[in-house]
């Protein structure tokens, strides 16, 4: 039997928020950063084709040796973590387009960050759009099974599930016996 559908979430209720980041170990602070980043990035898409804009961020508190990645970085750090940015970008050959959740992991993980905490996307459509199968499988190699993806619509409500949730008897990095990134 298939899954059940996870309920739509008003992504503006206090209340609401503050549940939401018991479950998953989440500030409200973070909550409305990885909100307005990823509703933010959806700016950034190149989608002349599709016009289907895709916003994705990405929460670490981790990051390898500076020395390895350089130090350049387009993400932006606080105290809490850092945010990595990202959206979809098209080409006139079609399946030649990236995804935004993987233009950002590609972001974040060449700029060294790891230790992800969450992941939001965002889209213009309701219900949420959620992570396409290449996409999940792409975020299986650099976060835990129970890392969170808040997934955004049009209006800014959201459903939230677990990468475990999205991606159930996945295969990773352990398969191939070695620790990965996460
Ligand atoms: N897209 C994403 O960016 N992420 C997904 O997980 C699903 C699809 C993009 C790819 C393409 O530019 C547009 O959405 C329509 O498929």
């Amino acid at each position: 039997m298939a899954p059940p559908t996870p309920p739509i979430l008003n992504g503006h209720s206090e209340t609401v928020i503050a549940q939401t980041c018991q479950t998953y170990n989440l500030t409200p602070s973070e909550f409305a950063q990885l909100r307005d980043r990823a509703v933010a990035a959806k700016a950034t898409s190149y989608s002349p084709y599709s016009k289907f804009r895709v916003g994705a961020v990405l929460l670490s508190t981790g990051k390898v040796n500076a020395a390895v990645t350089g130090e350049r970085s387009s993400s932006s750090s606080s105290s809490e973590g850092t945010y990595t940015p990202g959206a979809n970008v098209e080409n006139a050959s079609y399946p030649v387009t990236t995804c935004a959740e993987r233009v950002a992991f590609g972001r974040a993980i060449t700029e060294g960050h790891r230790g992800f905490k969450a992941v939001a996307v965002a889209t213009d459509i309701s219900p949420p759009a959620s992570p396409c199968g290449m996409c999940r499988q792409f975020i299986r190699e650099f976060c835990e099974l129970s890392m969170p993806i808040l997934m955004f619509d049009k209006d800014e409500n959201f459903s939230v599930l677990r990468l475990e949730d999205l991606l159930p008897l996945s295969f990773g990095p352990d398969q191939m016996g070695i620790e990965g990134a996460a």
